[in-house]
């Protein structure tokens, strides 16, 4: 019986999971996500071309290795329809290796219409979703509404469908929202449902697992299995900045009901982290920059939402949040993304502990949020050149190793690889 390795973001999400995931996925089997859906935007570069991903996971380029998409993840068809057509475009074909648990749930175009419309709700206090319908879809499943994936091939499922999307009219106009203005992609709620529909022809290719038997049968065969994260640590529905946080469990905890395999069977952990820090929608970030250096990490860093579009807020790394992250996930290694956009800092800080009303602490407080956090900050030396070229961990700036020994001295885990390009082939591995 083999484990099953678990990859996930250590800080609010974009830290490069993708991209590690593309690399590491030849030394696995399968790779398969357990939560989210098209909230997450999950970019690989290679042979100087960039793909973003949104569902389906990141093993995709990898023709011989099966991606699954597991039953605690969101499947929203038309999305869906247009990864697969991009995919189709560059010449991938994801019938083959893609494979579809029958108990992933649906999202409805009126899942989207109540995310827009809990948002307005809440007005000056939104959370700054990504409007992908993420919140519905998951409260529907809480509540034991949800439509599954192995649904639509029922035959009462239109009826179902109907029921359901009645239901959010009902609380949407009732919660003043604007049904009829509503638009996605430029499309009124009518137009949209016509080409989900259709999506659902796209989705009835794909083969519908009992993900659960299937991955726990690979287990019992040795096979290799990544459990690819989205989102990340800090917006986890327990443990994240709530409110301000996605709807499902991000952590190493979610791969267990997200997939349907025991706690025993979870081998490495894998967290990932920025050598600095982002955030992208509303919610405390204790590290933030507002000033020309936030700015210069958003440009160089070129820190705009995958999804959305929208610029990422930037700060210096968090380290009371990356403890809690480790120790929450149980991280047996660390992969640090993007030190290369520092690369012309004079000096590089780092978040050691917080200072609340004159009290020092590195624990993230119950009232985050409201609480006047204010950071404690080390600085370290620049390391003042170009990883361009480098091709070993070793072979890094002095003072770059040291900021990494510096972390991991910090998180008491130790770092098992350094990305310093969006491409591919720059992740230099420590062994
Ligand atoms: P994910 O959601 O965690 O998969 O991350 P995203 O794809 O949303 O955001 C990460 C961004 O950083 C993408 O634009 C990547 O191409 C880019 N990226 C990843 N690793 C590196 C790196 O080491 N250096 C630089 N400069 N960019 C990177
Ligand atoms: P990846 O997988 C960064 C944020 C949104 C918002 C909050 C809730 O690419 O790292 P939701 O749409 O889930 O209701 O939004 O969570 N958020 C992300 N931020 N990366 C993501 O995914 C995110 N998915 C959701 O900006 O603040
Ligand atoms: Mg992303």
């Amino acid at each position: 019986m083999t484990k099953i390795d678990v990859l996930l973001g250590l800080q609010w999400g974009d830290e490069g999971k993708g991209k590690i995931v593309d690399v590491l996925t030849p030394r696995y089997d399968v790779i398969a996500r357990f939560q989210g859906g098209p909230n997450a935007g999950h970019t690989l570069e290679f042979n100087g071309t960039k793909h973003v991903l949104h569902i389906i996971p990141s093993g995709i380029f990898h023709q011989d290795k099966i991606n699954l998409i597991g039953n605690g993840v969101l499947i929203e068809p038309r999305i869906f329809r247009q990864e697969i057509d991009a995919l189709t475009e560059k010449g991938v074909d994801a019938t083959r290796n893609l494979y579809i648990s029958q108990k992933a749930h649906l999202i409805l175009p009126t899942h989207r219409m109540m995310d827009a419309a809990n948002e307005q709700a809440k007005g000056g206090a939104k959370i700054g979703s990504t409007l992908k319908g993420i919140g519905p879809a998951y409260t529907d499943k809480i509540a034991r509404n949800g439509i599954r994936v192995g649904d639509i091939l029922a035959p009462d499922f239109v009826e179902r469908y109907g029921q359901l999307k009645r239901q959010h009219l009902t609380m949407a106009r009732a919660m003043g929202f604007d049904v009829d203005a509503f638009r996605i992609d430029g499309l009124d709620l009518g137009q949209y449902e016509q080409l989900w529909m259709e999506s659902l022809g796209t989705l009835k290719r794909f083969r519908f697992v009992s993900s659960e038997y299937f991955i726990n049968q690979c287990l019992r065969e040795g096979k290799k299995i990544l459990a690819e994260g989205a989102q990340a640590m800090m917006l986890d529905i327990d443990f994240g900045t709530y409110p301000f946080v996605t709807s499902s469990n991000t952590i190493t905890a979610g791969v267990c009901t997200g997939l349907g395999v025991p706690p025993g069977t979870i081998g490495r952990v894998m967290g990932i982290t920025k050598a600095y820090c982002t955030r992208v929608g509303a919610g405390p970030f204790p590290t933030e920059l507002f000033d020309e250096t936030g700015r210069r990490l958003c440009e160089l860093g070129h820190e705009f939402g995958a999804t959305t579009g929208r610029p990422r807020r930037c700060g210096w790394i968090d380290i009371p949040a990356l403890r809690y992250a480790c120790m929450i996930n149980g991280v047996t290694d660390l992969f640090v993304t993007k030190p290369d956009v520092m690369n012309d800092f004079d000096e590089v800080c780092m978040c050691t502990a917080y200072d609340i009303d004159g009290q020092r602490t590195d624990e993230i407080p119950f009232h985050y949020n409201t609480a006047d956090i204010h950071p404690v900050l080390t600085a370290h030396q620049g390391w003042k050149q170009s990883l361009q070229g480098i091709t070993e961990y070793a072979a890094l700036p002095a003072a770059l190793r040291s900021y990494l020994a510096e972390i991991e001295r910090l998180t008491g885990v130790g770092i098992a690889a350094v990305s310093i390009s969006p491409d591919r082939k720059d992740v230099l591995f420590k062994q």
